[in-house]
């Protein structure tokens, strides 16, 4: 019994230590930039990182706009966030990236009513979800990590232009070191990978994606940069077979950060004067790191942007500042 106890006593201590130790390199935003007049997309903003993101954004003055598809959910954290900010311009735009139509009628109502756009945070994203192709024709994780995100930037980027400087940020994750494209099967649709596996390759494409982007971007005055936010503790994976989230969930607690120390990476990359004119980085814990090699890869990137393209079928007369 002494035995066992000092096991689990030893355990106890070794979890509490690695926890502290985590937080205290987790990285701040440090930055005390005001956004007053500014316009922000927090994508995936009723919950998570991205609420937090968006809270930080309200904070710091700028009128931003919760792209979510659960008005339910999204109305209730618009009112959260209006209570912890002071802050009222903060609204609610319904947005299912797993629908082109969809992307493109939240673009249609942005446009309809907002005279600029000065940050998208492409923080949405889902695990787990069932091998089945959208009426799109896209792999649905693949379409709501990825082609959706990719549609909706595309779509706003004339506006960004039109209001630059501007910021672009793509949420990834560490797992990207494990992805890869395919470009014989970008849709992930000759072979399923598995529901793990079809995330890293999701978040590889944002990634390379980020990537090609800054470089597409080269003298508009937007900026684009990928960022893991770290291993924290949200709802994502709540579509996971129900032991494996709830492994998760117990992991959770000893090893993450809470969303409001995981969205400081996402903000650093949106407002960090230190940030500025840096283009195509990948940031964790709010420094530049280490990306996969294969996402560095310019003729790769070029391939898959050309294939995102066809996909999403978004013209180039939909898209002027930049050539696609
Ligand atoms: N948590 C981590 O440890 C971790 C680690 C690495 C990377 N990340 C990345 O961090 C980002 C935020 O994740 P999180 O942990 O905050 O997850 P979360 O709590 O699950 O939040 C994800 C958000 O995405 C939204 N979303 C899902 N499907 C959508 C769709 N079809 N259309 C529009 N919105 C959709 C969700 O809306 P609903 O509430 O309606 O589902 C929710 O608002 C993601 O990109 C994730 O890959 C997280």
């Amino acid at each position: 019994m002494g035995f066992l106890i000092g096991i689990l006593s030893a355990f106890f201590i070794a979890a509490i230590t690695f926890k502290i130790w985590y937080k205290s390199i987790g990285g701040r935003c440090v930055s005390k930039k005001r956004l007053d007049g500014k316009v922000a997309i927090v994508t995936g903003s009723n919950t998570g990182i991205g609420k937090e993101t968006a809270r930080d954004l309200a904070r710091r003055g700028a009128k931003v706009i919760l792209a979510c598809r659960d008005l339910q959910r999204a109305n209730a954290a618009r009112d959260d966030i209006i209570k912890t900010t002071g802050n009222k311009k903060v609204e609610v735009i319904l947005l299912d990236l797993g629908s082109l139509d969809s992307v493109r009628n939240f673009v249609k109502k942005f446009l309809g009513s907002e005279k600029r756009l000065d940050i998208l945070v492409n923080n949405a994203a889902a695990v787990g979800l069932e091998n089945k192709i959208s009426k799109d024709g896209m792999q649905q994780e693949l379409q709501v990590n990825h082609f959706g995100p990719f549609l909706l930037t595309l779509l706003l980027l004339d506006l960004m232009k039109k209001s630059a400087p501007g910021r672009v940020v793509v949420v990834s994750s560490r797992s990207h070191l494990r992805g890869y494209v395919d470009l014989s099967d970008v849709n992930c649709e000759k072979k399923y990978p598995g529901f793990l596996k079809l995330y890293e390759i999701a978040k590889f494409y944002n990634v390379i994606f980020s990537n090609e982007l800054s470089r597409r971007l080269q003298g508009t005055g937007i900026i684009c940069n990928s960022v893991h936010p770290g291993a924290v503790n949200t709802e994502v994976g709540r579509q996971l077979p129900a032991i494996l989230y709830s492994l998760v969930k117990l992991a959770s607690w000893f090893l993450v950060k809470t969303p409001e120390e995981g969205a400081q990476t996402l903000i650093h990359a949106a407002v960090s004067e230190t940030v500025e004119g840096t283009a195509g980085k990948y940031f964790v814990d709010c420094k530049e790191a280490e990306m996969n090699k294969d996402a560095v890869n310019k003729d790769l990137a070029r391939k898959f942007w050309e294939k995102c393209v066809k996909l999403v079928k978004v013209s180039q007369q939909e898209v002027k500042c930049i050539k696609i």
